[in-house]
């Protein structure tokens, strides 16, 4: 809308206004004038890299890796968009780039997210010998680049510096996608329970919503873990015979990111009474992949397990280690990445990407739904 500011002549400046509300402004809004983004490689647009990301997962810098939409690698581990440059779209905003990039355009948002990030910090899986957790960054670490990017602004909290930090939130959507699926991983090998992950990894990002809460954050989403035990690399980590459920998923996996899931909607909960002012979405992410995985042809994939990128063939192409997965010397991936839920064992394919997040635009799996958040912020600036 600025640019028509720019127009020489105010009677037709306002025509067009007049017309551009009633009619334009609809399909192609603004609602947000920047999006603040923290999460793990699901939504990592780029602060990892080959050398920095998680062991496992070793060529991401390079093709296959973006070889739907970017046609080159953008460290996205994807084959295209992720989740949240589907919300950017929606957004009408530029991808939102990563913190690293000090040379990048922030004006629009910024990337926090961390592929192979965890939530727990670092130390905690090295003083329990956890060979998996390599990746030194936690969700105190983005809180932290957060802090330094806003530093300039002076904003401390909503408090002691409101104009400060009114600035820093205004017009902003808070993004925190799913969060801690690395904590549970890092665990394999170690003596740590998934119960314990589950406690002090809600009480991590619970610590960092409230921190973001206290310094003015108003419009909130919060993605919740996936379907874990359907990925690739769940059905590789456990014993061939390990109870399946409904869907034919590792089903302990699925009902730890249930529970995980379960524990940290609890807590948003006490989030809404305590911040009644702001709104805090919770993304239902984990019945939206289900409902995927149970109805796989209605959104046209033929390959609900079989990754597209891997190597070693059979039901999941698919060998956890950084000298058979995609990328490596001697692996390939599939002709038709639409067609196949997950890219390369962990990681899901933009097609399936594009399916979740529309899922969740509209409305479904999500409590309250997207349009009501835009909504709220709608009526805020009215
Ligand atoms: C990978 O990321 C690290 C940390 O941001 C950076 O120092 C390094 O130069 C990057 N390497 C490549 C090959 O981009
Ligand atoms: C960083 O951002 C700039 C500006 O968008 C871009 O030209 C450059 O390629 C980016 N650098 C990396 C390593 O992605
Ligand atoms: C980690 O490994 C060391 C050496 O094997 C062992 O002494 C120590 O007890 C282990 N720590 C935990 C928390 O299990
Ligand atoms: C787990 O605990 C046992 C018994 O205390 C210990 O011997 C072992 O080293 C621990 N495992 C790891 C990976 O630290």
């Amino acid at each position: 809308m600025s640019s028509f500011l720019t127009f020489p002549l105010v009677t037709l400046f306002i025509s067009i206004f007049v017309f551009s509300t009633i009619s334009l402004a609809i399909p192609n809004p603004r609602p947000f004038k920047k999006v603040y983004v923290f999460g793990d490689s699901y939504t990592d647009t780029g602060n990892t890299n080959d050398s920095t990301g998680p062991s496992i997962f070793h060529h991401v810098s390079a093709l296959p890796y973006g070889k739907s939409f970017f046609h080159h690698s953008t460290n996205r581990y994807s084959d295209g968009r992720l989740f949240i440059d589907f919300i950017a779209e929606s957004l009408n905003l530029p991808y939102f780039p990563p913190y690293l990039n000090k040379t990048a355009d922030t004006t629009h948002g910024v990337n926090f997210a961390v592929g192979g990030c965890t939530t727990i910090p670092i130390s905690f899986y090295n003083k329990n010998n956890a060979s998996l957790a390599v990746v030194p960054q936690s969700l105190p670490t983005q809180l932290t680049w957060f802090k330094d990017h806003i530093k300039g602004s002076g904003c401390k909290n909503i408090v002691s510096t409101p104009t400060e930090c009114t600035a820093v939130f205004d017009g902003a959507l808070v993004w925190i996608g799913e969060m801690s699926a690395n904590d549970y991983t890092n665990i394999y090998g170690t003596n740590v329970t998934s119960k314990t992950i589950q406690k002090l990894a809600v009480m991590y990002q619970t610590k960092i919503l409230k921190e973001l809460l206290k310094m003015g954050a108003k419009y909130v989403v919060v993605q919740g873990l996936p379907a874990t035990g359907c990925f690739p690399l769940s059905f590789a980590l456990v014993s061939p015979t390990a109870e399946r459920d409904d869907l034919g998923c590792v089903a302990m996996k699925n009902k730890e990111s249930y529970d995980h899931n379960m524990a940290l909607q609890a807590k948003l909960h006490h989030l809404r009474t305590e911040f009644p002012s702001a709104v805090i979405v919770y993304g239902d992410d984990w019945h939206a992949y289900r409902e995927v995985y149970a109805n796989a042809a209605k959104y046209e994939f033929t390959q609900r397990f079989k990754t597209c990128c891997g190597s070693g063939g059979g039901e999941l192409n698919f060998i956890p280690s950084p000298l058979t997965t995609c990328g490596a010397p001697g692996t390939s991936s599939c002709k038709h990445p639409s067609r196949f839920m997950s890219w390369d064992g962990l990681h899901v394919t933009q097609g399936l990407n594009k399916v979740l997040s529309k899922m969740f635009l509209d409305g479904a799996f999500a409590q309250p739904s997207f349009p009501h958040l835009l909504a709220k912020a709608a009526e805020s600036k009215a």
